[in-house]
């Protein structure tokens, strides 16, 4: 199989992700390619879609959401499968545990991947926590880091991005376009 792993990142910590997830199916025997989103002109070759965005304010980057819309046509009806990297993952977090678990619960999907959802064949969205060094998030938004309990680091799970490719994979066997 083909794979693309397209991603937005401000800071690298998505990019990580994409590159861990591309080497995932590497070491599985395909061929992957890590891009960022926004030099993606074309979907045409890959089997398997996988895109993601690092999320500011709750939503992915802007940048994310304009490759989704103007790759639009070509996405319509494909199977995708979508991540998001924020402050709290689905198995670790840059936040204290209570407040990642109340925000595991509440968290909407970000307006993104519900709109990749009403074309595209979306199969999975899953959240990873990335990493955030002192200074990347100022203002009101550092304030609101220390409330919950914030810890400056990487917090991303590795066995989870492993483990979520693994997922994808079973997903795509049966069905590769
Ligand atoms: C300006 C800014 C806004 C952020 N907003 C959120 C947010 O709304 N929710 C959240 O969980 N994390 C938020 N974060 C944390 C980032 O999602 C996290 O640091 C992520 O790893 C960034 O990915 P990147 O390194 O690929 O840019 C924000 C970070 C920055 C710098």
């Amino acid at each position: 199989m083909k794979v693309l792993v397209g991603y937005a990142t401000a800071k690298g910590s998505t990019r990580g992700i994409a590159e861990r997830i591309a080497a995932a199916f590497e070491r599985a025997g395909h061929t992957a390619d890590a891009k960022e989103l926004s030099g993606i002109d074309s979907v045409d070759g890959y089997d398997v879609l996988v895109v993601g965005s690092a999320i500011h304010n709750g939503q992915w980057l802007p940048e994310a959401a304009a490759a989704l819309d103007r790759l639009g046509p070509d996405l319509t009806g494909r199977a995708v499968w979508a991540f998001s990297v924020s402050s709290v993952g689905a198995t670790s977090s840059l936040l204290a545990s209570g407040v990642a678990r109340y925000l595991r619960r509440v968290t909407p999907e970000p307006k993104a991947v519900e709109t990749l959802q009403s074309t595209a064949d979306v199969r999975g969205h899953h959240f990873f926590a990335g990493s955030i060094a002192p200074g990347d998030w100022p203002g009101l938004g550092r304030i609101l880091f220390r409330l919950m309990g914030g810890r400056y680091g990487d917090a991303r799970d590795w066995a989870d991005v492993d483990g979520w490719v693994a997922t994808v994979r079973a997903g795509t066997d049966d069905d590769v376009r």
